[in-house]
C-alpha cells in the first residue's frame, strides 16, 4: 500500500508537460492490432497498467507482442479468426475496458474461457455486456453481483460456439452511452451473420468506430447509431501504424490544477482533443477558465492539441446531458473546480459514475467533506458548494479508483497543511508519472510505503 503526501502549493504550478498516450486509444490499438491482419506498430504507447493487462490478456490468447522501446511495441496480428484458447484465466485487473471490449471478441470464438478482474473489476456491472451479447447467441455466465440482485459480475464464463454456429445480427439500444458497450457489440458484430446496429442516447468516445474504419472494418455512423454490415466484406483487418494522442483524462487533473492555483500557467501537450471526449473543456469555459487549444493536426486519426490554462476565478454551473457523457471520466475532478468555484455548481445524469472502478459519486462526496467543502449526493449527482481560503487537510482514502486519487491530491494543494491519500499505488493504473509530474511543475509530494 502506498500513500501519498501531498503538501498545499507554496507556489504556482509552472511549467509545460506531456501526459500519457491516452488508455483507451491504447487499449483499442493492441487489441484491434491483434486481429488484424500482419503487425501493427504503435508508438507513444502508455504503460499504464491497465493497457498492461489489455496486452498480458491478449499474449495468453497467443497473440505475440514485443517491447520494442518503453514507448513503443509491435502488435503481430492474426487475423480476427487468429487467437488461441488461453490455458488460464485472463486476468484484466483494474481495467473494465480490457473486459468488456475483449468479452466481445471471446463471445464469438470457437473455444471457451474465462476473464477475472481485481476487487473493483469483480464488482462493476457486466450485464450491460453479457445480455445483449448473449440475444446473439453468446454463452456467458457471471457471477452473482454481491450488492445487486439479478446482475452479475467477474468473472466471466464465455463459453467457445458450437461447431458451426455463429452469432447473429443484432439491434441494440443500449440505456446508457458507454463506449466500452457499443464496442464489445460492435467487435462481435464483425463476426456476427447479419447486421449489427447499436444506438445509444448520446455519442459515447468513438475511437473505436475511427480505428475500425481506418482498418477496413465495414462500419458507418449515422449520429447516433452504428452498423457493421459484414455480408460482401471480406473478414480482413488491416494493420495499425500509431503515434498515440495523450490522454485527455490525464491531462484533466494539470489543468485543474493550474486553474485553482493562484499564479499558474500550466500547458499539456499533444493531448487528444476527440470532441466525444473533450467536455471538461467546455465545463473550463462555462465556468469562466478555459484552455487555450493550439489545435496540431492529427494523430492516429484523432484531433490533437497543447492545452495551456493559467490560474482565474471560476464560478458554479450546472452540468448534465450530453456534456457530462463527454466529460465521464473527469467529473471527480470537476468536483474539485467546483470546490473552488464561486457559488453552487450542480452535475446531474452522472448516474453512470455509481459503476466505475469505485461508486464515483459516493466516494467524490466522502473527499470533498473531508475537505471541508459542502456538498449533497443526489441519485445522479452532486450538488457541491465552492469555498474561498484554504480547503481543511485531511486523510483521505482513494477506494482503489485512480482518478478519485488524483482529484483528491489537486484539492490538497489547496489545503492548509500536508493531506495524505491512502492507497495511491492505483494511480499507476492510469497515470503511473502522476508525482513526478506534479513535482516538475513546482509541487511538493512526499511517496511513503
Ligand atoms: C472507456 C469508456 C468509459 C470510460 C472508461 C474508458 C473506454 O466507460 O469511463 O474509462 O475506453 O471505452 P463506459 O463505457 O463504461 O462509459
Amino acid at each position: 500500500m502506498t500513500r501519498i503526501v501531498v503538501h498545499p502549493a507554496q507556489s504556482p504550478l509552472r511549467g509545460s508537460v506531456p501526459v500519457p498516450s491516452d488508455k483507451s486509444i491504447g487499449h483499442r490499438a493492441l487489441l484491434f492490432g491483434a486481429l488484424g491482419n500482419g503487425v501493427s506498430h504503435i508508438r507513444d504507447f502508455s504503460r499504464g497498467e491497465d493497457n498492461l493487462s489489455t496486452a498480458a490478456a491478449l499474449r495468453a490468447l497467443g497473440i505475440r507482442i514485443d517491447d520494442i522501446s518503453p514507448s513503443e511495441v509491435r502488435v503481430y496480428g492474426k487475423g480476427i479468426f487468429g487467437l488461441e484458447a488461453p490455458t488460464a484465466s485472463l486476468d484484466c485487473g483494474n481495467s473494465g475496458t480490457t473486459m468488456r471490449l475483449i468479452c466481445g471478441v471471446l463471445a464469438a470464438q470457437p473455444f471457451s474461457s474465462v476473464l477475472v478482474g481485481d476487487a473493483s473489476l469483480t464488482k462493476r456491472p457486466m450485464n450491460r455486456i453479457a445480455e445483449p451479447l448473449r440475444r446473439r447467441g453468446a454463452l456467458i455466465q457471471g457471477a452473482p453481483h454481491p450488492k445487486k440482485a439479478g446482475e452479475i459480475t467477474a468473472p466471466l464464463h464465455i463459453q467457445g460456439l458450437p461447431d458451426g454456429m455463429s452469432l447473429t445480427g443484432l439491434e441494440f439500444e443500449s440505456p446508457v452511452s458507454s463506449a466500452q458497450v457499443k464496442s464489445a457489440i460492435l467487435l462481435s458484430g464483425l463476426y456476427a451473420h447479419g447486421t449489427t446496429h447499436v444506438r445509444e442516447p448520446y455519442v459515447s468516445r468513438d475511437h473505436s468506430e475511427r480505428m475500425l474504419q481506418a482498418m477496413g472494418a465495414p462500419i458507418r455512423t449515422m449520429g447516433t447509431i452504428v452498423e457493421i454490415e459484414p455480408a460482401g466484406w471480406d473478414g480482413k483487418l488491416g494493420v495499425l501504424d500509431l503515434d498515440l494522442p495523450g490522454d485527455i483524462s490525464a491531462a484533466a487533473f494539470l489543468l485543474a490544477a493550474g486553474t485553482i492555483v493562484e499564479g499558474s500557467q500550466v500547458t499539456v501537450r499533444f493531448v487528444g482533443t476527440n470532441p466525444t471526449r473533450t467536455g471538461i473543456l467546455d465545463m473550463l469555459r462555462d465556468m469562466g477558465a478555459g484552455a487555450h487549444v493550439e489545435p496540431l493536426g492529427e494523430r492516429a486519426g484523432e484531433p490533437i492539441a497543447n492545452l495551456a490554462v493559467s490560474h482565474g476565478p471560476l464560478v458554479g454551473r450546472l452540468f448534465g446531458g450530453e456534456m457530462v457523457a463527454r466529460a465521464i471520466d473527469e467529473v471527480p475532478i470537476l468536483c474539485a473546480l467546483a470546490a473552488r468555484a464561486k457559488g453552487t455548481t450542480t452535475i446531474c445524469d452522472a448516474r453512470e459514475l455509481r459503476v466505475k472502478e469505485s461508486d464515483r459519486l459516493a466516494t467524490m462526496a466522502k473527499v470533498l467533506r473531508a475537505f471541508g467543502v459542502s456538498c449533497e449526493e443526489r441519485e445522479d449527482g452532486l450538488v457541491i458548494e465552492g469555498r474561498e481560503g484554504p480547503l481543511t487537510a485531511c486523510r483521505v482514502d482513494c477506494e482503489h479508483d485512480h482518478r478519485i486519487a488524483m482529484s483528491a491530491a489537486v484539492l490538497a494543494l489547496l489545503a492548509d497543511g500536508p493531506s495524505v491519500i491512502d492507497g495511491a499505488e492505483v494511480i499507476a493504473t492510469s497515470f503511473p508519472k502522476f508525482v513526478a509530474t506534479l513535482r516538475a511543475l513546482g509541487q511538493r509530494v512526499d511517496v511513503e510505503d
